[in-house]
């Protein structure tokens, strides 16, 4: 299967509808119309100034004219205790739902975790649900225990994720003890 990827600050208006189509058939209990999915999957690019090779990008598979998984990476700039680090933020992974089990959420999941593998990026941090986080798991990526704020929010009290497993890839490596500081909405 090949994963194709877009950058997210110049996606065509086709391709955001198309994802924003996907993601309203995998959430659909959500209040978010194929409207407002696609204006917040565009707005994932805007006022980005990182560097060219962590630029924010949709990683998506086609079968038969249609998209049916998908993986976005928000490159975002943490407060750590050793210091600013830009992790992937991973964010939007989704199967469609007559095709999981098929190995195409490990595929699209994978692709992104190649961009910390081959260096890219030093980790992937992202929030996921108590049932999904086997899926991760078996991929590589492990629970992280750190206190997690946004100071850019004020009266900021408790997480800005709103899922309950944060978890980070991989699981190895010199992930830093104390606060994380998110320094921006969770996703
Ligand atoms: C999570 C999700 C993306 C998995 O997609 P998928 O294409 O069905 O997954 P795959 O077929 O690639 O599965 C890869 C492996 O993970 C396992 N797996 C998949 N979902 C799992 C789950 N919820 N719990 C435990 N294991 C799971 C599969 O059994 C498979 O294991 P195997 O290699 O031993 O056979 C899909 O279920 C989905 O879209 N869920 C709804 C949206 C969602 O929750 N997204 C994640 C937000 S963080």
């Amino acid at each position: 299967m090949q994963v194709e990827t877009l950058d997210i600050r110049t996606l065509p208006n086709a391709q955001a509808t198309e994802i924003a189509e996907l993601l309203v058939s995998v959430w659909p209990k959500s209040v978010k119309t194929v409207a407002v999915r696609h204006e917040q999957l565009l707005a994932l690019g805007d006022h980005y100034a990182g560097l060219e090779a962590q630029a924010p990008r949709s990683l998506f598979i086609r079968e038969n004219g249609q998209i049916i998984a998908h993986a976005a990476v928000l490159p975002r700039t943490i407060g750590t205790a050793a210091g600013d680090m830009v992790i992937a933020g991973l964010t939007r992974v989704c199967t469609a739902p007559e095709q999981r089990g098929r190995g195409l959420g490990e595929i699209v999941v994978r692709a992104v975790f190649e961009l910390v593998d081959d260096g890219t990026f030093p980790f992937s941090l992202f929030q996921t649900t108590l049932e999904v986080r086997p899926f991760y798991e078996k991929l590589g990526a492990t629970i992280i225990e750190n206190p997690i704020i946004n100071s850019l929010e004020k009266d900021a009290h408790g997480s800005p994720f709103w899922d309950k497993e944060i978890m980070r890839y991989p699981g190895s490596g010199n992930w830093p003890g104390g606060e994380i500081d998110l320094r921006g909405p969770g996703y």
